[in-house]
């Protein structure tokens, strides 16, 4: 059975009560029988709007972050069971943003899907290179360490995460990889988790950075290419609604 593509929305920190009611009552209004899974990850304040607000659609929710702790003293962090409760489906980890604002590393990166998924959400692991490391020839060894990372703690969990390629230098520049580009790293990826599970074939690997309606189709085409992880693009419902379209 072939599996649907994903297409998530990062909000990123963007939004207001009301653009999220317009964004999202106009996803919801052209989403139709999509013929893929979509998500929205928003902002942590509005998860119980959007929640309401997706309400009878095949809208998913997601977070854009979560805390590696189950509860205590951390302030200002957010648990996995707190998302739970407002019926987040999936939670954003290791986004590069969040991995050079907030010195994210490997490990709390792992152990941050690890406590996704004992609350039975699913972590969109972000692995991805800066421009400088692709120059200097090293993608593949920086995205086989960011993934390993998330493998060693996981274990056969990992066949339930969701894994995002985001070159960095892609993200929120308009310089999108080329769907060669895109396939060569997820094929990577790909032959890593099956060295890690029988059911690598089974989880998602979506791209992102500069996705939008013009380059949606090719990138979706690559064998290895499960979905997206969609920035600017997804606070356009039109366009938004462009890539979901061509996600089939
Ligand atoms: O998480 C997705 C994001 O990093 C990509 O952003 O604006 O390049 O689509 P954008």
């Amino acid at each position: 059975m072939t599996k649907k593509k994903l297409i998530a929305g990062n909000w990123k920190m963007n939004g207001s009560l009301a653009a999220n009611d317009a964004l999202v009552r106009a996803i919801a209004k052209g989403l139709g029988d999509a013929a893929c899974q979509v998500a929205v990850c928003v902002p942590a304040p509005y998860l119980a709007q959007v929640q309401m607000l997706r309400a009878g659609c095949a809208l998913e929710l997601g977070a854009q972050d979560v805390s590696q702790h189950a509860e205590g003293a951390y302030t200002g962090e957010v648990s996995a069971a707190m998302l739970r409760e407002f019926g987040v489906r999936f939670a954003i980890v290791g986004h590069s943003e969040r991995r050079q604002y907030h010195g994210e590393s490997d490990a709390l990166v792992a152990d941050k899907a690890k406590a996704a998924l004992a609350c039975g959400i699913t972590p969109i692991v972000c692995v991805g290179e800066t421009l400088a490391e692709r120059e200097a020839g090293r993608t593949e060894e920086v995205v086989k360490r960011q993934l390993a990372a998330v493998i060693h703690a996981n274990g056969h969990c990992i066949s339930e995460i969701v894994v995002a390629y985001e070159p960095v230098w892609a993200i929120g520049t308009g310089r999108t990889a080329t769907p060669d580009q895109a396939q060569q790293v997820h094929a990577v990826l790909r032959a890593q988790l099956k060295a890690a599970t029988p059911h690598a074939d089974r989880v998602h690997i979506l791209y992102g950075g500069s996705m939008n309606a013009a380059n949606a189709a090719s990138l979706l085409a690559c064998a290895d290419i499960d979905g997206g992880l969609v920035g600017g693009a997804s606070l356009k419902a039109a366009d938004f609604l462009q890539i979901i379209a061509a996600a089939r």
